[in-house]
């Protein structure tokens, strides 16, 4: 709890910090003054909320953003994702969803957020054709691109303009794909033909990282890797196991979903790995989402969570890690806890605003990180926060 505090403490005294730095004018163009993201629910801040009719039928309606926001924003869990601890600790806005263009004139200056809940990697037909496409969803990463194609001309109005904002832009390029995973899942897939996926997943993401980069000038992309699927309790309780030795000693997590996550990690990181060399004057981000959920698994009070309810849903019904299909977090029935801020999971899919905390912040220090963030220019700003008694 003490080391979440501090933590939390310094993110916003850096924020207030970062908001001043930003305000003088400066010819170094060392920070970042936007962000552009792609991916699924683990990023999208609004786009699925506005995809659907009303706002009612939404999966992530109230209860969701009890934490933070105190009304549903869109997001999927209690708070703040990722991403918006990201653009706090950049002392950036909270990245607007593209969906939201036109509702009040959104202001899109420091980026958009492309992401959409439900989004898979691979296109609509492709997942159709497998047979593993579910009709409520209807984004994937080739319309992202294409969104944000559309919206180009209204950033920048010239070649010199756009390659000044892009260089400038930190690029969030997933986590995406997951949704390919669990859809093939939910169709009762074997676990080598959703392996199977993994190599078309990466190349298209592969594809998109390399258009930021030829096409449009990224100079700085964040590429998430998978969360660990054997710890979600949606998984954990559809493929429930009464051998102990599909279950990780360490974790409680089902093995051969971890070993899912880390074989498409695995793949992402060599073909990152592979980009890297092909544009040397560009920095590709890896964020080891995974290993950082899986520090909170080794030391759960260390961040301020209850031992036991690491694999336990906050927000749902009765069930063995309190995840129950027929009463999910949102329908009448549904129970929340106490204190999100001592679970791993909100719903049974997505984490809580704690983890999400906890995920930022080994990316922002260290060590999740590779290579880690260049903050050089954010040193002096540190050690003068150190001066303030938190
Ligand atoms: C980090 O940024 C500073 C300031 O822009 C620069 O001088 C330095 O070379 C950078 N370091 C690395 C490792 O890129
Ligand atoms: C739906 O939710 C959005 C975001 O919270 C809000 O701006 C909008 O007014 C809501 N629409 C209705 C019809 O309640
Ligand atoms: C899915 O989206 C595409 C592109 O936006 C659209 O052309 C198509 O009609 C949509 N299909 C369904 C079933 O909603
Ligand atoms: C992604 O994969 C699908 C099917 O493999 C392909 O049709 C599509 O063009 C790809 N999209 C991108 C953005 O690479
Ligand atoms: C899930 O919820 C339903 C409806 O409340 C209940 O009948 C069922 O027993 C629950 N399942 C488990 C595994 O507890």
């Amino acid at each position: 709890m003490a080391t979440n505090f501090l933590l939390l403490s310094k993110f916003s005294v850096l924020g207030v910090l970062l908001a001043l730095a930003t305000t003088h004018p400066t010819s170094c163009s060392c920070h970042y003054t936007s962000i552009f993201s792609f991916g699924d629910s683990l990023i999208d801040t609004g786009n699925l909320l506005r995809l659907q009719h009303n706002n009612a039928s939404f999966e992530c309606w109230f209860p969701y953003g009890i934490t933070y926001f105190h009304h549903p924003t869109g997001r999927c869990s209690d708070g703040r994702l990722i991403i918006d601890f990201i653009a706090e600790y950049l002392g950036l806005p909270f990245v607007p969803p593209y969906l939201s263009r036109g509702s009040g004139g959104q202001d899109f200056r420091h980026g958009v957020n492309f992401a959409v809940g439900g989004a898979t990697a691979l296109d609509y037909n492709f997942n159709e054709h497998g047979g593993t496409h579910d009709s409520r969803i209807n984004n994937s990463l080739a319309i992202q691109l294409r969104w944000f194609k559309e919206l180009l001309p209204s950033l920048c109005d010239s070649d010199s303009k756009c390659r000044d904002l892009f260089s400038r832009s930190l690029f969030i390029v997933g986590e995406i794909g997951g949704n390919d995973y669990s859809l093939a899942l939910n169709r009762g897939r074997s676990l080598e033909e959703i392996k199977s996926l993994v190599p078309r997943v990466i190349n298209n993401i592969s594809s998109a990282i390399q258009m930021f980069i030829q096409e449009n000038g990224a100079v700085t992309l964040l590429v998430p890797g998978h969360l660990p699927y054997g710890c979600f309790p949606v998984f954990l309780t559809d493929f429930k196991s009464p051998n102990e030795e599909d279950y990780e000693s360490e974790t409680g997590c089902l093995r051969w979903l971890n070993q899912l996550s880390e074989f498409n990690n695995h793949l992402l990181q060599e073909e990152i790995h592979r980009l890297r060399h092909l544009h040397p004057h560009v920095t590709i981000i890896y964020a080891d989402l995974y290993n950082a959920v899986k520090a909170i698994f080794r030391s759960p009070d260390k961040f301020g969570f209850r031992k036991g309810a690491l694999l336990l849903t906050c927000c749902g019904g009765e069930g063995p890690y309190n995840y129950n299909k027929s009463v999910h977090c949102g329908v009448r029935g549904a129970k929340v806890c106490q204190d999100p801020s001592q679970y791993g999971s909100w719903d049974g899919t997505h984490m809580t605003e704690a983890v999400y905390r906890v995920i930022a912040t080994g990316l922002m220090e260290g060590p999740y990180a590779i290579p880690p963030f260049n903050l050089s220019h954010l040193l002096p700003l540190l050690q003068n926060a150190a001066h303030v008694s938190y």
